[in-house]
């Protein structure tokens, strides 16, 4: 097996049938992002971006609205195609590439930005290091973002309550935090912001929201009735018209790869 094969196979285990519900009901990034890239390391509209791990482009979406080609480099069959019907709009800007991060297929030196939307835990980390430093530009930046759902408020404590009470079983992969970006750049130059984004939420977007996590048990599961009852119930409590708002912080982390 290739290692592009391993990642999807791994991956495959846990989101098998969830795609679709990935690309429909995780909150998006928001623009604060590209104001941050833009402040800080001069990025704009004409810098090409490698969005590694783009799933169903719900980051790469992001850069292709503000007029970046995007390759999007993605192992796992069914998150690249949702991303291929959901970015079709966009060629040729948007490139779809099945590749990972340990061996992304792109040329040497031909990447301005690479972005990696909550995925850097899935990546191999020693590999993944090597390729970003083959395919950037000189001096090209590596982001990483986060979205966090924000536990300081009532409606994200009972969505945190349901998510505790109803998953199986975590994948075993590291937390990505500071000391874990430092590792993985090889450096601890690196600029870390935080933004505020939300997400708003019916009933059947919440159903959804959790259904897209791997961790979750598969919609139709019989836990799924216990569920919907407790979902029903936050949007009836926290929702105005039924429509609840999740408050996330995106975490951007913004740097460049060190020489190993
Ligand atoms: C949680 S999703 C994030 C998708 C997208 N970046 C976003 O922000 O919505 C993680 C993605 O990483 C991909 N992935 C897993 N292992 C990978 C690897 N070794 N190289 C590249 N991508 C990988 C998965 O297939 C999945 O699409």
């Amino acid at each position: 097996l290739t290692s592009k094969d391993r990642a999807a196979k791994k991956f495959a285990r846990r989101f098998d049938g969830r795609a679709d519900l990935y690309s429909r009901y995780r909150p998006g990034y928001p623009d604060g992002v590209l104001r941050k890239l833009e402040e800080k390391i001069g990025f704009n509209g004409k810098k090409v971006v490698a969005d590694v791990g783009s799933g169903t482009g719900i980051l790469s979406e992001l850069f292709l609205e503000n007029g970046n080609a995007v390759y999007c480099v993605e192992p796992y069959g069914e998150m690249r195609r949702t991303a291929e019907g959901r970015l079709g709009k966009f060629v040729p800007l948007f490139r779809s590439v099945a590749g990972t991060a340990e061996s992304t297929g792109l040329d040497d030196g031909s990447i301005d930005l690479i972005a990696v939307g909550q995925a850097l835990h899935w990546f191999e980390p020693t590999k993944a290091r090597k390729e970003f430093g083959r395919i950037l530009v000189k001096g090209g930046y590596v982001s990483i973002v986060y979205n966090r759902r924000r536990e300081d408020g009532d409606a994200e404590r009972a969505y945190a309550r349901i998510v505790h009470r109803f998953s199986k079983s975590r994948a075993e992969v590291p937390d990505v935090d500071d000391t874990y970006v430092a590792r993985f750049l090889g450096n601890s130059e690196f600029g870390k912001y935080v933004i505020a984004n939300s997400q708003r939420l019916n009933l059947q977007g919440m159903l959804g929201r959790l259904g897209s996590a791997s961790y979750m048990p598969p919609q139709g599961d019989p836990d799924w009735i216990g569920l919907e009852e407790e979902v029903g119930s936050i949007c009836d409590r926290y929702g105005e018209d039924g429509v609840v708002v999740l408050r996330h912080r995106t975490i951007l982390y913004v740097g460049r790869i060190s020489k190993m």
